[in-house]
């Protein structure tokens, strides 16, 4: 699809834009986080968090955007050589337009600056999207737990879980 990434800019997520990225999170997530559930893993030792957003008087997917406007977040944990994303979300309006990509390739970078070996994560076996991302970014499946995804409707989901190789 579209690339749009040029009109992006990433900074640190702080607990100064807690609220922005729950906001984010409600329009990814059935089981989404809170304001204290964002600031309570920021404030984990190893934790950081990347958002992305289209500042104001920029152009994205064709509109100028009046105020700045946060697209999608990623939040990180890394304990010694390994690091696992806790989550990643971009905005469902705007989704398929790299933001996801611009996200995981700021995490890449940071980690390349903490000299980090392992980067893993958990997704859901249906979520095509997230894992044809993760896919497209070398993340292969090394293991898998079964019915780990317990939904408010249907059957409780396998998580997959990836690792960048
Ligand atoms: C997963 C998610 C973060 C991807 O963000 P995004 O900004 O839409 O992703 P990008 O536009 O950067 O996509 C990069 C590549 O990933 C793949 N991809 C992303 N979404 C896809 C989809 N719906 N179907 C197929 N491939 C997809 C494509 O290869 C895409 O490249 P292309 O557009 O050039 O074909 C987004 O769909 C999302 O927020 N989902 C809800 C929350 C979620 O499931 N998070 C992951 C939990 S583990």
């Amino acid at each position: 699809m579209t690339t749009q990434t040029a009109a992006l800019e990433i900074v640190a997520l702080t607990p100064a834009f807690a609220a922005v990225a729950a906001a984010l999170h409600q329009t990814g997530f059935e089981d989404c986080w809170d304001e204290t559930a964002i600031c309570d893993l920021l404030a984990v030792p190893g934790a950081f968090g990347l958002l992305a957003f289209v500042p104001k008087g920029r152009q994205f997917n064709r509109e100028t955007v009046v105020d700045d406007r946060p697209l999608g977040f990623v939040l990180v944990q890394t304990v010694l050589d390994e690091a696992e994303i806790n989550t990643i979300v971009v905005d469902a309006k705007a989704r398929r337009h790299g933001v996801g990509n611009v996200l995981m390739q700021g995490v890449f970078a940071r980690l390349q600056n903490q000299a980090s070996t392992r980067l893993l994560l958990e997704v859901a076996c249906d979520n095509a999207a997230a894992i044809a991302l993760y896919g497209k970014l070398g993340f292969v499946e090394i293991g898998r737990r079964r019915g780990y995804y317990r939904r408010k409707e249907g059957p409780a989901m396998d998580a997959l879980v990836m690792e960048r190789v």
